[in-house]
């Protein structure tokens, strides 16, 4: 493994409170497509033009037939070794928290509970005129709530404002972390994007694993071109390996 990835092992040991913030790029190995790019199209269409409130507005039966396309994609996916070694992280790390901009809920699927789902979760409809939560499977092409109002996905769409408590609890933890991991996000989508930046502002030790460069980049204290799947499990092991040897020491001279 390349110096970068021990380094940041390393640190993983000694860690007071770590922060991970992820994106579209953790999912990619498990088959599901990023949002930017060529495959972030579908039919013809991109999610911006799709994942507004407008759009939905205009044709929701539209709206529904692509998350539907999504969920379908999503309940036929598995955690890859990205999610466990994410979710392997929080039971070394006592301070931990995840924040994820993915509504895939695939990061609970691979065990993480200290988790922020920021943008929400697709398998959760809510009414557009009520605001009541229903769990998916929903019936009909247009499912309607008990109040006569129209169903949606429980997902934050462009221009929406993200809740309130999931916000403060992101930016709180980021302003108090001393160690950030921004893994498999372009950073294009506000205010997620801001996370690491107030991480870093704050003091903050900032990974970023990418295999692309994004506005981040140039900020972060290392960076790591590589598909996160590879790479996480490696760092993972190598802070195992470092922390017995630790311990190991340790009780040589006790
Ligand atoms: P994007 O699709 O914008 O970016 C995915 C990122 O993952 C890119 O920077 C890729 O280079 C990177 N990537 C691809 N494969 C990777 C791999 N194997 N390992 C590590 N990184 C990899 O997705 P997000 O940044 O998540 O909003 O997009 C942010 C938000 O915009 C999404 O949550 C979504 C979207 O519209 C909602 O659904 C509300």
């Amino acid at each position: 493994m390349a110096i970068t990835g021990e380094t940041v092992a390393r640190r993983l040991t000694t860690v007071r409170k770590l922060l991970v913030l992820t994106g579209a790029g953790v999912s990619k190995e498990s088959g599901i497509p990023t949002f930017r790019g060529e495959e972030g199209l579908w039919r013809q269409y991109r999610a911006e033009e799709l994942a507004t409130p407008q759009a939905f507005a205009r044709n929701p039966k539209l709206v529904w037939e692509w998350y539907r396309w999504r969920q379908g994609i999503i309940k036929n996916a598995q955690p890859n070794q990205a999610h466990l070694a994410i979710a392997q992280l929080e039971i070394h790390i006592q301070n931990f928290l995840l924040v994820t901009q993915n509504v895939d809920n695939i990061h609970y699927r691979a065990g993480s509970r200290k988790l922020v789902e920021l943008h929400g979760n697709i398998f959760r409809a809510k009414c557009n005129r009520c605001d009541k939560k229903y769990l998916e499977p929903l019936t009909g092409e247009l499912p309607e709530c008990a109040c006569g109002g129209r169903l949606r996905p429980d997902v934050v769409w462009f221009g929406e404002t993200l809740n309130p408590d999931d916000l403060d609890r992101a930016f709180g933890f980021a302003r108090e972390c001393d160690m950030a991991l921004v893994i498999g996000t372009s950073g294009v989508v506000q205010p997620a994007a801001t996370i690491p930046f107030l991480a870093k502002q704050t003091g903050a030790w900032v990974v970023e694993i990418n295999p692309t460069p994004t506005a981040l980049t140039g900020s972060a204290d290392i960076v790591i071109s590589q598909p996160c799947a590879e790479v996480l499990p490696e760092i993972l092991s190598l802070m195992q390996n470092f922390s017995e040897a630790a311990d190991d020491a340790q009780a040589n001279r006790d």
